[in-house]
C-alpha cells in the first residue's frame, strides 16, 4: 500500500515523522510531494498511490483522474472545499476531512488578532480592551466553540448564530443566542467568521451585514477569502473610518486595502491559522489514522462523500 502526503504548505517534521510511523507500522509505504509548485508535480506524485493526505492543496478532478490506484484522500483539516467531491464519488473514492483537529489553533489566532487589531498593530498610540465588548460567533463549529470558550477569559460578552446547531447547546455554554444573522451584526463589537465557503456563503459577508455593526466594528476572517464580497469590503472601509478588517485569508484587494486604511487593516502572509505544531501533528496523525482504519477494517468515518 503506498500512501502520499502531498502539502505545498509542509507539516511540521515532528508531525511528518509521526505520520511515518503509523503508516509504516503496517508495513505500508509513505512517500512525500512538499512545498510543490506545479500542479503537474502533484500529477505525477498521485499516478500510483493508494491513499493520499493533504491540506488545502486543490484535489481537482484532474487530480483524481491521474490517481489511477486511489481508494482514499483526507484533508488534514475542516474546510473541505478544495476537494471535488462529485469527481471523488463518480470514482468510489472515498473522501474525508479531520474535523476538530486543528481548531484551537484558529481559536487562539482568532483572539490573537483581536488583541492586535485593538492595540494598533502594535504600534504606540491608544489602544482598546476586549473585556467587557460583544464578540459575535457567525458558526458554532470546532472553532467558534473553542474562541467562545477562550473569549470568555477576556471577559467579553459572547453571541452567536449558527443554525445548524441546536440553540440549547449554545446557550447551555453560556452564549446568547441569535435567530437571525443580521441581529448579530447589529449588536456586536466583534464579530468572527467560522463558516465554511460554498455556494450558499460565498460572499455573504457584503456591505448591508457590516454596517448594521456597531461604532469601532472590528472583523476577523480566519475561516475563508471567498465568503467575502471584496468589493463591498471596501466600500464599508471607505465609507466607515472606525471599521477595522483582520484576516487570516488575505482578500484579492489586499495591498489596496492595505495602502488606504493602515492601521485598519491586517492580513496574514500567508494562512496560518493552521500552522502550529500541534495542530499538525493533531490533524496529520489523525489523517494517517484514519486511512490505516479505512483500510484495516473499512472505517469510513468523517466521510464526506457518504
Ligand atoms: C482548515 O480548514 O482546516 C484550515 O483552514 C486549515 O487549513 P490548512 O491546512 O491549509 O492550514
Amino acid at each position: 500500500m503506498k500512501i502520499l502526503i502531498a502539502t505545498e504548505k509542509p507539516f511540521a517534521k515532528t508531525a511528518v515523522n509521526g505520520i511515518r510511523k503509523i503508516i509504516e507500522s503496517l508495513g505500508y509505504e509513505l512517500c512525500l510531494l512538499e512545498k510543490y509548485t506545479e500542479e503537474s508535480q502533484f500529477l505525477s506524485a498521485v499516478a500510483d498511490v493508494d491513499a493520499f493526505i493533504v491540506r488545502s492543496d486543490k484535489v481537482t478532478r484532474k487530480v483524481i483522474d491521474a490517481a489511477k490506484n486511489l481508494k482514499i484522500v483526507v484533508r488534514a483539516g475542516a474546510g473541505f472545499d478544495n476537494l471535488d467531491l462529485d469527481a471523488c464519488t463518480e470514482k468510489n473514492i472515498v473522501a474525508m476531512n479531520t474535523p476538530g483537529q486543528n481548531s484551537n489553533a484558529v481559536a487562539e489566532l482568532v483572539l490573537g488578532l483581536m488583541v492586535f487589531m485593538n492595540r494598533n498593530k502594535f504600534t504606540a498610540g491608544t489602544g482598546r480592551e476586549l473585556k467587557g465588548k460583544k464578540l459575535g460567533i457567525h458558526a458554532y463549529g470546532n472553532v467558534g466553540r473553542l474562541v467562545a470558550r477562550i473569549a470568555k477569559g477576556f471577559d467579553m460578552e459572547i453571541w452567536a448564530f449558527d443554525p445548524f446547531v441546536k440553540k440549547e447547546t449554545m446557550q447551555a455554554d453560556g452564549i446568547t443566542v441569535v435567530d437571525n444573522v443580521e441581529d448579530l451584526y447589529a449588536n456586536c463589537d466583534y464579530i468572527s467568521l467560522h463558516i465554511p465557503a460554498n455556494d450558499k456563503t460565498k460572499k455573504s459577508i457584503n456591505y448591508k451585514l457590516l454596517n448594521l455593526m456597531p461604532e469601532n466594528g472590528c472583523l476577523i476572517n480566519t475561516a475563508r477569502k471567498e465568503i467575502i464580497d471584496e468589493d463591498e469590503l471596501l466600500k464599508i472601509l471607505e465609507e466607515r473610518a472606525d471599521m477595522k478588517y483582520a484576516t487570516d485569508v488575505a482578500p484579492s484587494n489586499i495591498s489596496e486595502l492595505q495602502e488606504k486604511f493602515g492601521l485598519r487593516v491586517f492580513a496574514t502572509p500567508k494562512k496560518i491559522g493552521a500552522e502550529t505544531a500541534e495542530a499538525n501533528i493533531n490533524a496529520g496523525l489523525a489523517a494517517a489514522n484514519q486511512i490505516v482504519n479505512f483500510f484495516k477494517s473499512g472505517d469510513t468515518t468523517f466521510q464526506l462523500n457518504k
